[in-house]
């Protein structure tokens, strides 16, 4: 649907917060969406330099080193020898399952003369290096040493792989290279308590997505972190998503995690008087359904999909969600967790999103967009989709299972590459943001600033 950007005043008469929604909602929401944090909200710039110095990026190698990231999905490692290859920067890691009950990993690299163990994710029942055959067990034990006479100077029991920390949480695979770093369970306050209900021992990556973009990893990431740019970069959304109705949530004490919820099937307070509730409801089902579905006796379309996706989130699990809100059902909420991880909330089907330096270049990014998918309760897990991988020329609407989001994913890839053109030619010596809308992305700098000791004003 088109709008009229003529009729749109900078300030939106009918605005709605997110409180105001569930509030209305048809059920009570549960307190983890009430907690809206206590953040302080600041209003300092940012120096450009942050985005464009290759100085700045090789000094983010000590944040890489001492972070949880995410290796892969606990279903990628369902048999004992699997393993995936994970990379960020130079770095290069084995996750492996070692045996039925472990999960580990290793920086990947022989401790002969260092060569990669491994260059591509698969399954072995031991490491052995290609180059002169030390072999290690799944274990990380080195089991053969070729021409072991020729080493006197070497002890076996000394050549254990080194290990990396090893967590998961929701069905993913956590490492983390900095033996003192805090327990998983503690970084990633409090997403685990506000997502524990979500049923993720139930969850499977359905969809998996990866592409090659123009810009720094900060400057990819953050076009997913504020709602702000909705009206102008995607005004083809803003009928049936509420770009102003959004909370950006941080908690006191808790650097790794902040949180932005979007209120979806509801229109912008910018074209409210521009659609009517039915309108909503065929823009938001005009990418996802064919035919239309009528309002039946609700009074929103919010509440009217907040039902059809109740039924379906009950045939997907199993599970009675009657009592389940309806911001659980249809509202996006994009949790980020510290430095590079988008998480979405509810019932389903939740995307994900994650964001790495793309071949050690600090002007291109890896980014990835996954479908998390349930399925019903004791039945065996599906295999991991494969990931599409495009290069940097391919559209994300060349996939066609991304739906409408990959016409708006492709709005956002020409924002970053512009973005990063024009970080690369300001004059000006910070880059501004909004003191409440684009404030988890101040959060994130402060965050790299603990890591970095660095203040994020002066790069
Ligand atoms: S480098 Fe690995 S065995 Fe020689
Ligand atoms: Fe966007």
């Amino acid at each position: 649907m088109a709008y009229d950007l003529r009729k749109i005043p900078s300030q939106p008469p009918r605005a709605r917060t997110y409180e105001d929604y569930l509030a209305r909602d048809s059920r009570p929401a549960p307190a983890n969406l009430l907690d809206t944090g206590t953040a302080a909200l600041e209003t300092r710039g940012l120096d450009p330099r942050r985005y464009t110095d290759r100085s700045f990026y090789e000094r983010e190698r000590r944040m890489w080193d001492q972070v949880w990231q995410i290796a892969c999905r606990e279903e990628h490692l369902p048999n004992v020898g699997d393993h995936m290859v994970y990379e960020v920067g130079k770095r290069s890691y084995i996750v492996v399952r070692a045996s039925t009950t472990e999960i580990r990993a290793y920086p990947n690299a022989c401790l002969h003369r260092g060569r990669k163990l491994r260059t591509e994710s698969g399954r072995a029942a031991e490491f052995r290096c290609p180059f002169h055959g030390f072999t290690w067990s799944l274990q990380g034990d080195l089991t053969h040493l070729p021409c072991e006479w020729d080493f006197p100077h070497l002890n076996k029991e000394d050549l254990s792989l080194p290990e990396v920390q090893v967590d998961t949480w929701a069905g993913w695979v956590f490492i983390n290279p900095d033996p003192a770093a805090p327990p998983l369970a503690e970084y990633l306050d409090p997403i685990r308590e506000h997502y524990a209900p979500y049923l993720w021992d139930q969850s499977y990556m359905g969809l998996h997505v990866g592409k090659v973009l123009h810009g720094n990893w900060k400057v990819i990431q953050e076009a997913f972190m504020e709602s702000f740019h909705s009206l102008y970069t995607h005004p083809q959304i803003v009928g049936y998503i509420d770009d102003f109705g959004c909370s950006y949530d941080q908690w006191e004490g808790k650097p790794h995690v902040n949180r932005m919820m979007v209120p979806f099937v509801a229109a912008s307070p910018y074209v409210i008087d521009q659609v009517s509730e039915q309108e909503v409801l065929e823009d938001w089902l005009g990418g996802r359904a064919t035919g239309s579905v009528s309002l039946d006796d609700c009074a929103t379309a919010r509440e009217r999909m907040a039902r059809i996706n109740r039924a379906a989130a009950e045939e997907a699990t199993g599970a009675n969600l009657q009592a389940v809100s309806d911001a659980e059902l249809v509202d996006g909420w994009y949790y980020n967790v510290f430095p590079n991880l988008m998480f979405w909330g509810g019932y389903g089907p939740n995307m994900w999103y994650r964001f790495r330096p793309w071949e050690d270049d600090h002007e291109k990014t890896f980014m990835e967009v996954g479908y998390i998918m349930r399925h019903p309760k004791n039945t065996p897990k599906p295999a991991p989709a494969k990931m599409i991988a495009l290069d940097i020329d391919q559209p994300w609407s060349s996939v066609e299972a991304l739906g409408s989001l990959g016409g708006v994913l492709d709005q956002d890839t020409q924002n970053m590459a512009a973005v990063q053109e024009g970080l690369n030619a300001t004059f000006a010596s910070a880059v501004q943001l909004a003191r409440y809308q684009e404030s988890r992305i101040r959060h994130m700098h402060k965050t790299l600033d603990l890591y970095l000791g660095s203040d994020s004003t002066k790069t």
